[in-house]
């Protein structure tokens, strides 16, 4: 199992002050010390974070694999191209949202992803697919030509805030509010159990497969365990873990929760 360590949000403290640092870039000798296997970010249209001169300097610096995120958006994916990242992951984006709210929508913008894959995949960049986890959006990521899918566990994430998160009232959803405990652990459980047969599915029609949103070392065991699935990619726990502890023990500790559970298999 391959952790890719998302580390937008180091750059998301810089630009809280629009200055210089932390500079994410000094994050690699730690992510490599502690055994992370990839660095993954986030070029965003709205440059809420990382920016072009991030990418090129982790580029230029990491001796780890470099998965970058995109928007369709045709200016950043041909600069994405030019700079030749291991991965680039094609993701939604909004620009009021948070994060990333949902994966990508794959059957409204068959052509402009196509067109988008060739153009990552003709250069030997691997082109991978940010989806929710569901059987057609697997058959058709594979329909599309991509190599590699991430499945959004932002659903799972969620329930497990729900049930276990120690969240304020007013940030739980009205529906979860109307929701039993148990009928929030069975509907953790189904997505779960969705999880693991569309990682088989989507294995099975030769795609590698990823996963990530919101993980942290407590719910990652459910998702690690899930054979079918090769790497996970975490960032807002981590580094928000990291202010703690630091950033080399936040990324042990994820490796050891990930371990723990594969171990078992
Ligand atoms: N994978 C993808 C495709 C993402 O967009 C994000 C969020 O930037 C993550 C993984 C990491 O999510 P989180 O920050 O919640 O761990």
């Amino acid at each position: 199992m391959k952790l890719g360590v998302n580390i937008d949000h180091i750059a998301t403290l810089r630009e809280s002050r629009q200055i210089s640092e932390p500079n994410p870039l000094y994050a690699l000798p730690y992510l490599q010390a502690a055994g992370a296997n990839q660095i993954t970010i986030h070029l965003r249209e709205d440059r809420r974070h990382i920016c072009e001169d991030d990418v090129c300097a982790i580029l230029a610096q990491s001796s780890l694999p470099v998965n970058i995120e995109s928007s369709l958006n045709a200016e950043i994916l041909d600069f994405l191209c030019a700079q030749r990242p291991h991965s680039i992951t094609l993701v939604p984006e909004r620009r009021e949202e948070i994060t990333t709210e949902g994966g990508l929508e794959l059957f409204t913008n068959e052509h402009g992803i196509v067109r988008a894959i060739e153009k990552i995949a003709n250069i030997g960049i691997i082109p991978a697919l940010f989806v929710d986890p569901t059987r057609a959006n697997m058959q058709k990521s594979y329909a599309l030509g991509a190599h590699k899918v991430e499945l959004h566990t932002g659903h799972y994430a969620n329930l497990w805030l729900m049930l276990y998160g120690n969240l304020p009232r007013t940030r739980h959803s009205i529906k979860a509010l109307q929701k039993s405990r148990e009928e929030l652990k069975s509907e953790m459980n189904a997505c779960v159990q969705n999880l693991h047969e569309v990682a088989e599915f989507a294995r099975n029609l030769g795609l590698s497969v990823a996963a990530g949103h919101g993980l942290n070392a407590q719910n990652v065991g459910e998702v690690a365990q899930i054979e079918a699935i090769s790497e996970l990619n975490i960032g807002h726990s981590i580094i928000g873990r990291a202010v703690f502890v630091g950033l080399k023990e936040a990324i042990g500790e994820i490796l050891c929760a990930i371990d723990k559970e594969r171990s078992k298999n």
